[in-house]
């Protein structure tokens, strides 16, 4: 195998340099194997290959992978490192006493909830300075797949149910990253919907159904942000694996939707490499020797033509000549990291959302607060995996809490300092020895319901909170028995400590330190307040205070719906049921082994997509099915009046304007929905799809704000007649939430 490489020393001496001017000059100069090398990324056994031993520990720092450099003709290598959350880096080197770390923002679903494209491109450009200065060129975010089915283990790293929330956040993530002169790489590219089996799951979908939800947000990002790269995922789609698949890459994302990037695989996603870069994939990652030996095989046995191969080098040069490495940008591996963090705690509290509002928040300044549930002292900042983030700290409720000057219930307080230490000693045992399953969830502290230290809180502290957590993370889906649903200690711990301040006049709020979408339905009479925070980055505990204390008003609304029960998903007999509380690595299920592909056993070897267009709110709202929070929900601790709205045809589709009133006693932000809404008689279509939104900015009590949404019309092709009016019966209806009341009709 090494003996390819030797023929690198013998290369014919060109006098050229790499620029931006001359990559088809550079093309002719390089060798086949020095092409072949550029293709398949520069691991750990590529790096040995070429001589280059111990790259993984000085260049790449932790990074998950690189481009092999061509020195001869001043090609550096370039490295690519996740992901959504922060860039993942290690943050301790050899032979330094310094630490790398890097701040931990918001998971993506956060950042889509707080429907602000604004914060969300900071989020970019704080996280993209990040990646400049720590010495990457390639972030590999953000993920972008669609959240099928709430129990996807993965959909904590992507956005929303919804193609359009989904692709205009996508969009501002890019555009603020690439702001600061590095790239990104939107993934999983497609329909990369559950981990069960991920390797060779096949995705059985209809192509209508593809290109008006699972490619459609990445189509919105690629036209509005260019992202420099973008990552195939691991499954196959209709048969064709995404990373062999011409139709996805050629033919949509270049020829139709005019990608000008470079794509790569996943990291070891594709089986032929001939395939992989015929269809159009630029780069093998994280590569290896023998995908380097089948590209110089295929090419000499003419089973892959060089033109495919000299279109792929071209792509990767073109990206090349972009990065900060090629500039040979002098990085400082010193970020900002303090004004990172702030604007992670900002960005937290613009996504948190108030799910129900019953008078516990806000807390009273300064008062004695009860703090319940283990997840509290040891918040859950991110997911597990390549989104997971080396940050330097996370501040926890308690600390948040403490922070902003309240009380901490003295009984309650002790009680966990003791409960959470044992804990802590018995989860670290089991933690240490997981032998080298990554992908297992660490373990927690035990839930635990203090009857005597309950009792007790209720007649010393003001109000209670409990927080209930729940970790995911890549390679495996989430249980509905072990992760979906509370547990019998939560419930029990939630009824307790309702039972005992109700007893006495007061209130309680639940906090979900959650990855995704949990039972709400269970429990929700024993809460007053409800509080969505999902896993907000390092500064959660922060922020969350910032929401209770009131010195931040809610105002992130759902991108999913929560369902009644998950049984009533759309996707529920459709989607593989995980019944184990720690399942093994489910990514590899059936693919590993033998390397053969089988696509025979049902949501395991395939996943047949039945439900077409009628997923998540789009399903619940047409079909009338009862929900416990629309897709769109979310409250505010002050109230808002729409009027004057207006829809004005204009070139290319319709402005949509509505007047947002602040009617209540506090300042606040709004979000206004606009929702495509289909007469009842087109029974094939969804009742409402998003087309747009727009969030104010601050309202004083009092203030309004004109909001002002452009419609393209090409969002409403199954709207439009002919000549290009909209069909009777259709209409663009401003609403607060996807459910089924209309708040106000455009021109009522
Ligand atoms: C994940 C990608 C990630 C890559 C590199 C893969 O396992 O699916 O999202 O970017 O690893 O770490």
């Amino acid at each position: 195998m090494i003996s390819l490489f030797t023929s690198l020393l013998v290369v014919a001496a060109a006098n050229i340099t790499l620029t931006a001017d001359n990559i088809p000059e550079v093309v002719s100069a390089l060798t086949l194997e020095e092409k072949v090398r550029l293709i398949v990324g520069y691991s750990d056994g590529m790096a040995k290959a070429a001589g280059d031993v111990g790259i993984n520990n000085k260049t790449l720092m932790g990074a998950a992978g690189a481009t092999s450099p061509i020195e001869r003709l001043g090609i550096p290598s370039i490295i690519l490192a996740d992901g959504p959350a922060g860039l993942r880096i290690r943050p301790e080197r050899e032979g330094e006493n310094r630490t790398f770390y890097c701040t931990g923002f918001p998971i993506g679903t956060l950042l889509s909830s707080s429907w602000n494209t604004e914060i969300i491109r900071e989020v970019g450009e704080a996280m993209g300075n990040e990646v400049l200065e720590y010495g990457v060129d390639i972030l590999l975010a953000p993920g972008v797949n669609l959240h099928r089915n709430p129990l996807c283990g993965r959909n904590f790293e992507y956005y929303s149910e919804d193609p359009v929330l989904a692709g205009e956040s996508a969009a501002a993530f890019i555009a603020g990253v690439q702001s600061q002169g590095v790239g990104t790489s939107m993934k999983h590219f497609a329909l990369n919907n559950q981990e069960v089996n991920r390797l060779s799951n096949n995705a059985i979908v209809d192509e209508q159904v593809c290109r008006e939800l699972y490619l459609r947000q990445f189509e919105i990002a690629v036209r509005k942000a260019q992202p420099w790269t973008i990552m195939t995922s691991y499954n196959f789609i209709n048969g064709v694996h995404s990373a062999e698949n011409k139709w996805l890459l050629t033919d949509v994302l270049r020829g139709e939707w005019g990608f000008e990037g470079a794509v790569m695989t996943d990291w070891g996603g594709g089986y032929r490499g001939a395939a992989i870069v015929s269809a159009g994939n630029d780069m093998i990652q994280p590569g290896g020797v023998d995908w380097y030996n089948s590209l110089i095989e295929a090419v000499n046995d003419g089973t892959l033509p060089v033109e495919d191969l000299d279109k792929c080098v071209t792509r990767i040069l073109q990206l090349i000549v972009k990065t900060p490495s090629f500039r040979k940008y002098a990085h400082s591996d010193s970020p900002d990291l303090k004004a990172h963090a702030q604007i992670s705690r900002l960005a937290a509290a613009e996504g948190i959302i108030l799910l129900k509002h019953n008078g516990a928040l806000p807390l009273v300044a300064g008062s004695d607060i009860a703090v319940f549930g283990t997840a509290s002292y040891d918040f859950i900042a991110g997911g597990t995996g390549s989104g997971n983030v080396n940050k330097p700290y996370v501040v926890n409720l308690r600390e948040g809490l403490a922070g902003a000057g309240f009380l901490l219930n003295e009984k309650v307080d002790d009680f966990y300092a003791g409960y959470m230490k044992t804990e802590k000693a018995r989860c670290e045992k089991i933690n240490r020895n997981k032998n080298g399953k990554w992908y297992l969830d660490d373990e927690r502290a035990l839930e635990v319901i203090p009857e005597d230290v309950i009792a007790d809180a209720a007649s010393s502290a003001q109000s209670a909170i409990v927080t209930i957590g729940r970790i995911a993370g890549e390679g495996k889906d989430r249980s509905v028995e072990y992760n979906y649903l509370l547990s019998e200690a939560e419930k029990g711990l939630i009824k307790s400590v309702s039972d005992a301040f109700h007893r006495v006049g007061k209130k309680i709020t639940v906090l979900l330190n959650v990855c995704g979408v949990v039972d709400v339905t269970a429990w929700e009479p024993y809460a007053d307040d409800i509080v969505l925070c999902w896993l907000p980055g390092q500064e959660g505990g922060n922020a969350v205070a910032d929401i209770l204390s009131g010195k931040i008003n809610p105002s992130g609304r759902l991108p999913m719906t929560f369902p009644m029960k998950y049984e009533d998903d759309p996707t529920y007999a459709n989607f593989p049921r995980i019944l184990a509380d720690k399942p093994f690595n489910y990514s590899f299920y059936r693919s590993l082994g033998d390397g053969i592909v089988r696509h025979d056993i049902r949501n395991i070897d395939y996943t047949a997509y039945e439900e077409g267009l009628f997923m998540g709110y789009r399903y619940y709202v047409s079909r009338n099915v009862p929900v416990q929070y629309p897709f769109g929900y979310g409250l505010s601790y002050t109230t808002f009046s729409w009027d004057k709205m207006r829809m004005e045809k204009v070139e290319g589709g319709w402005n949509v304007s509505v007047c947002v009133k602040n009617t209540g006693e506090v300042a606040g932000k709004d979000v206004v929905e606009i929702y495509l809404e289909a007469p009842r008689s087109a029974a094939d279509r969804p009742l409402r799809e998003l087309k747009g939104f727009g969030k104010t900015r601050l309202l004083q009590p009092g203030e309004s704000t004109v909001i002002k949404v452009f419609i393209p019309a090409s969002e409403c092709k199954a709207a439009l007649s002919a000549d290009g009016r909209m069909k009777r019966g259709w209409s663009l209806v401003p609403a607060h939430d996807a459910s089924k009341d209309v708040d106000v009709m455009i021109g009522s």
